[in-house]
C-alpha cells in the first residue's frame, strides 16, 4: 500500500503528513486508516509528546474522497449513525497528547474536521486556501465532528455560517473568527508548528496530559463538577516529581528537567 500518510518522529515530536497530493489529500480508505494508525502511535508511544498534522502539496485535505463508492454519506447506517464497530473514526479517537494542525492549504469537509480534532491550529498565508464544511451543499451533512466540535470551538453564529451555508473561509477570515490562532508565511508554517509542538514536548508530560483531559472534559460538566474534577487531576499532578522540579529549578535559577515522573 502506498504511504498515504507519512509519519516522522523527531525529538519527541511526531509529524503526520497527509500524503495524497494529486487528489488534494482526499480521504480514501487507505489515508483514513493510516491516519488512525498514526494517531494510535502518538497515543501509545511514550517517546512522543506532541504531534503536528499537515498536508503534502497545495492542500491540507479536501475531505472525503467524493469519487469512491457511493460517497461519504453512504457509510452512515439507517439511523444516520456511522458504523463504528469495524474501525475507529479519527474524530472519536483521543490521542491524549496535544495535536497541532499546520494548515497549508484547503481544509474542507473531513479535512477541516481533521483540523478540528487538533488542540492548536495555525495557517499558512496562502490566498487560495479555503476552510469549510461543504457537506450541506452535497446533500448530506458533516458527521466527523463538524456540528459537534465547531460550535464548541467558535461562536455559534460563525459556526452556523459554515454548517448551514457551507461557507468556505479564506485564512484571514479563519484568523478573525478564531479558527486558527496564527497566520504565518507558507515556508514558516511547518517549522512554526513543530516549534510549538517541541515547546509542549519540553513540558512535564503528565501535567500536559491531565490539562488536555480537563480542558475538553469540562465542557460537558457544570462549573462545580469541573472545579472538582480539575482539583482531583491537579492533586494527582501535584504528586509527580516533575511538579516539584519546576519550582525547584526556578528557585535555583536553572531550566527544569522534566522526566515524566
Ligand atoms: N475527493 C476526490 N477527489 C478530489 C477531492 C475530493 N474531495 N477534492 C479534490 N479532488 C481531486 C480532483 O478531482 C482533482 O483530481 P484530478 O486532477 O484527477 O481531476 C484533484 O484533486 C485536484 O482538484 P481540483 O478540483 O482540480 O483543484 P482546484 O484547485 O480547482 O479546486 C477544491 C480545489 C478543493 C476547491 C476542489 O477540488 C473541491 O471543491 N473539492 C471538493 C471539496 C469537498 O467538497 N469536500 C468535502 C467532501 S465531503
Amino acid at each position: 500500500m502506498a504511504d498515504e500518510v507519512l509519519f516522522d518522529v523527531n525529538e519527541r515530536v511526531a509529524t503526520i503528513t497527509l500524503n495524497r497530493p494529486d487528489k488534494l489529500n482526499a480521504i480514501d480508505a487507505a489515508l483514513g486508516s493510516q491516519l488512525i494508525e498514526s494517531l494510535v502511535e502518538v497515543r501509545n508511544n511514550d517517546d512522543i509528546r506532541a504531534a503536528v498534522i499537515t498536508g503534502a502539496g497545495r492542500a491540507f485535505c479536501a475531505g472525503a474522497d467524493l469519487t469512491q463508492g457511493d460517497g461519504p454519506a453512504a457509510s452512515a447506517g439507517p439511523a444516520g449513525h456511522f458504523e463504528t464497530s469495524q474501525r475507529i473514526r479519527f474524530d472519536e479517537f483521543d490521542a491524549k497528547k496535544p495535536l497541532i494542525a499546520a494548515i497549508n492549504g484547503h481544509a474542507l469537509g473531513g479535512g477541516f474536521e481533521i483540523a478540528l480534532i487538533c488542540d492548536l491550529r495555525i495557517g499558512a498565508d496562502n490566498a487560495r486556501a479555503r476552510l469549510g464544511l461543504p457537506e450541506i451543499t452535497l446533500g448530506f451533512f458533516p458527521l466527523a465532528g463538524g456540528p459537534m466540535r465547531l460550535p464548541r470551538a467558535i461562536p455559534q453564529a460563525y459556526a452556523n455560517e459554515m454548517l448551514f451555508l457551507g461557507r468556505r473561509l479564506d485564512m484571514q477570515t479563519a484568523l478573525q473568527w478564531g479558527l486558527i490562532s496564527r497566520l504565518v508565511p507558507p515556508d514558516e508554517l511547518l517549522p512554526t508548528a513543530q516549534e510549538m509542538a517541541a515547546q509542549i514536548a519540553g513540558y512535564a508530560p503528565i501535567a500536559v496530559r491531565a490539562l488536555k483531559e480537563l480542558t475538553y472534559a469540562q465542557t460537558d460538566m457544570t462549573l462545580d463538577q469541573a472545579n472538582r474534577f480539575g482539583a482531583s487531576l491537579r492533586w494527582i499532578v501535584g504528586q509527580t516529581a516533575d511538579s516539584k522540579e519546576g519550582p525547584r529549578a526556578f528557585a535555583e535559577g536553572r531550566q527544569p528537567e522534566f522526566k515524566g515522573e
